[in-house]
């Protein structure tokens, strides 16, 4: 069964206990960090998991859109993430490595993230150290963009990589996920749907929820 992961990128940040509260129906809280350099937007950081954490028991998956994320994941970490992802764009080789050793050292869940220019291919040096492989299908850095079905392909090499590789590992897909987009990531492999602006701008979130695990 696929996992939906409600991004609070889309919540209202001044009632943000209450916006957890309205997604207690999905499996995951997906949460943005973006540090102004690695994209141009600046969201979240530390404080703010931390606040989450002791509001809520929701698994929290925290997508690190930061430049050099090896600087952050014991801060994120001891702030109480469970899984923490980091961009292969965002540093060299050696960089990647420390960060999810760092994850380890920690006990948390380890994400790689792709962005769309990304091939697929780049997953292969880490695919069996990671619990996640999340797959951009817009450009990270805002909620609300267009899906990229471009993205498509991609998403279903990924998936035999995974097969072939890690079967337990997550496949993610972040982006214009909505109830259109949602079966056609499912189809090509996906099994966590990140969704900001379909959970958040709908006046129901439980039937938005709903719709895209397809109910
Ligand atoms: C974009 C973020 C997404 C964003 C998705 O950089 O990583 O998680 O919140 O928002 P929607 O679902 O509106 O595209
Ligand atoms: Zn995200």
């Amino acid at each position: 069964m696929v996992k939906i992961a409600p991004s609070i990128l889309s919540a209202d940040f001044a009632r943000l206990g209450q916006e957890v509260q309205r997604v207690e129906s999905a499996d995951w809280l997906h949460v943005d960090v973006m540090d102004g350099m690695f994209v141009s937007n600046i969201s979240i950081g530390v404080p703010v998991v931390k606040s989450l954490r002791k509001v809520t028991d929701m698994f929290l998956d925290v997508h690190l859109m930061i430049e050099k994320p090896v600087r952050y994941i014991d801060a994120f970490a001891q702030a109480g993430a469970d899984l923490l992802s980091v961009h292969l764009e965002a540093d060299m080789p050696p960089g990647i490595r420390a960060a999810l050793e760092a994850m380890d050292r920690h006990g948390v869940k380890k994400g790689i993230v792709l962005r769309p220019i990304t091939a697929a291919e780049a997953v292969l040096p880490y695919i069996k150290d990671v619990d996640l492989i999340l797959v951009m299908t817009v450009e990270p850095g805002f909620g609300g963009q267009k899906f990229m079905a471009d993205q498509l392909p991609k998403i279903a090499a990924i998936r035999k990589y995974i097969q072939q590789y890690n079967p337990a590992c997550h496949l993610e897909v972040d982006g214009g996920v909505d109830p259109v987009t949602a079966p056609q990531v499912i189809q090509a492999g996906a099994d966590v749907l990140v969704a900001g602006s379909a959970v958040y701008g709908a006046p129901d979130a439980a039937a938005a929820i709903r719709a895209l695990r397809g109910q």
